[in-house]
């Protein structure tokens, strides 16, 4: 049994019954605060999160009603279920009450089945309320940026797919936007409204796999039953999005075969099938087609995955898309981090657009991510964007780009106090002490190196 169960907070204005429910609750394993006012009620939730709070409708100070109503104005996740108490005069208030949000309402005198049952639904209710909200959130229809041809290609291919129950197998290198063309797909897809629910082959060790794609019944040896519903349960009526499935082993691979062919499957332990309805969306980075060669990849898998495949490019072969995807992550990482709207200069641009980009879309992201942090200045130059790794990789000649000695000295200097910079998470203290300077040696160094402190 778990040793620390849900939060539950008491709120009533009685010591004997706060006691009483404390007590019941407390056998039960939840974990349990009490406090005797709406306000100091308020107070411990700006504190501290709660899945359920015990309400009583007559309170001193602000009333029950009133403590509700600020209760439903948290947002979402962080609100707690609220089950008001009410005695015998104010049945009717408490009904009130739970057409303004709370769960449900406890009569005086309180019994230790009315209050325990109460307290599990209004747990279950609220997980299961929090979980909805999460796989809607996760269904919002992403923006996919680029006009180059090859993108152009992929909007219509997808406009065209959308509507289609087909399976769609993505292949792309790392980071091109593989799962963001998956999510494009549900959205536009009559499943729009059902849910988007993914898996990722690559992180799960096998075992683990098994029991997340199909679910578990088992008990544990102290007999309480432990059921987990499986990812492509909870993808019925939207979208199974099944990422890195290169990377799935040969004996998972037979059991997702079946699943495909039949629409149905076991949970683990389970005595009975579950039938399913959603679509297969699924995504590699590796060439399949070799995978299958080595024995690593079984070919009807594959031939039932790829009924459409769709291929995103890697970004070096749409350099035109880079301006508008450079510009369009610093808006949204200088909103996010409350930085001034920033501009590359050309200089800066024409080093992105030159660059090779091993790492693709994520990488853009990330190094603009790393920009608007290290820089405060509106302008961006070339000399702020690290991609000395571009000038490495650009061939056999590494030094190539350079101007002279002292652009040489500068771009090291800068990667590696960056790096450091890095490492000590902004502090410059503590990146001092890493490469032997004295902290104001290293700002004046940052100063004449344009590089920002994030301090
Ligand atoms: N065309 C695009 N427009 C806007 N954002 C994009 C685009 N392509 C990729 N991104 C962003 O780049 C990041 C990487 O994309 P995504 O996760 O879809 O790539 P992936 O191919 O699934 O990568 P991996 O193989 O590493 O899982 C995400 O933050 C995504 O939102
Ligand atoms: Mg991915």
């Amino acid at each position: 049994m778990p040793l620390r169960g849900p939060k539950v907070l008491i709120v009533d204005d009685e010591a004997n019954i706060r006691q009483s429910l404390r007590g019941v609750l407390s056998d039960e394993d939840y974990q349990c605060t009490a406090v005797n006012s709406g306000e100091t009620c308020l107070a411990e939730l700006a504190r501290e999160s709660y899945e359920v709070v015990l309400l009583d409708i007559w309170l001193p100070g602000i009333d029950g009603l009133a403590t509700l109503a600020r209760i439903q104005e948290l947002p979402f996740g962080s609100r707690p279920a609220v089950v008001m108490i009410s005695g015998h005069g104010n049945i009717e208030t408490a009904v009130k009450a739970t057409k303004l949000g709370a769960f449900d309402f406890i009569e005086k005198p309180l019994t230790i089945e009315k209050v325990s049952v109460v307290v599990k639904n209004a747990i279950q209710q609220r997980r299961m309320d929090l979980e909805l909200q999460r796989l809607h959130e996760d269904n919002a229809s992403p923006e996919i940026i680029g006009d180059s041809v090859p993108m152009k290609a992929l909007r219509q291919q997808l406009k065209l797919m959308a509507g289609t129950n087909g399976r769609v197998l993505i292949f792309g290198e790392s980071g091109t936007g593989k799962e963001l063309v998956a999510r494009a797909l549900h959205a536009l897809s009559q499943r729009a409204n059902g849910p988007f629910v993914e898996v990722n082959c690559a992180a799960l060790p096998d075992d683990l796999i098994e029991s997340e794609l199909f679910g578990h019944r088992r008990t544990n040896l102290d007999g309480t039953p432990d059921h987990k519903i499986g990812k492509l349960q909870k993808a019925h009526g939207g979208t199974f999005f099944l990422d890195e499935v290169g990377d799935m082993s040969l004996k998972t691979q037979a059991k997702v075969l079946r699943a495909l062919d039949e629409h149905r499957f076991e949970p683990l332990g389970a005595p009975q099938s579950i039938q399913v309805n959603a679509r297969v969306v699924a995504a590699t980075n590796k060439n399949l087609e070799r995978e299958i060669e080595r024995g690593n990849f079984r070919e009807d898998l594959f031939y039932r995955l790829n009924v459409i495949p769709f291929t995103v490019p890697p970004l070096r072969e749409r350099a035109e898309d880079i301006p508008v995807l450079a510009t369009h992550f610093l808006r949204e990482f200088s909103l996010a981090y409350g930085r001034r709207p920033k501009e590359l200069s050309e200089d800066a641009l024409a080093a992105l657009v030159k660059y090779h980009w091993p790492g693709n879309v994520r990488e853009l992201r990330n190094l603009m991510e790393r920009i608007v942090i290290l820089h405060p200045q509106r302008r961006i130059e070339a000399r702020h964007v690290p991609l000395d790794a571009a000038r490495k990789n650009s061939g056999n000649k590494p030094w190539d780009g350079f101007g002279s000695l002292q652009e040489v000295k500068e771009a090291a200097e800068r990667d590696y106090i960056l790096r450091k910079l890095e490492e000590s998470n902004g502090n410059v203290t503590r990146a001092s002490e890493m490469l032997g300077l004295e902290r104001s040696n290293l700002y004046r160094k940052m100063k004449s190196l344009g590089i920002a402190s994030k301090e």
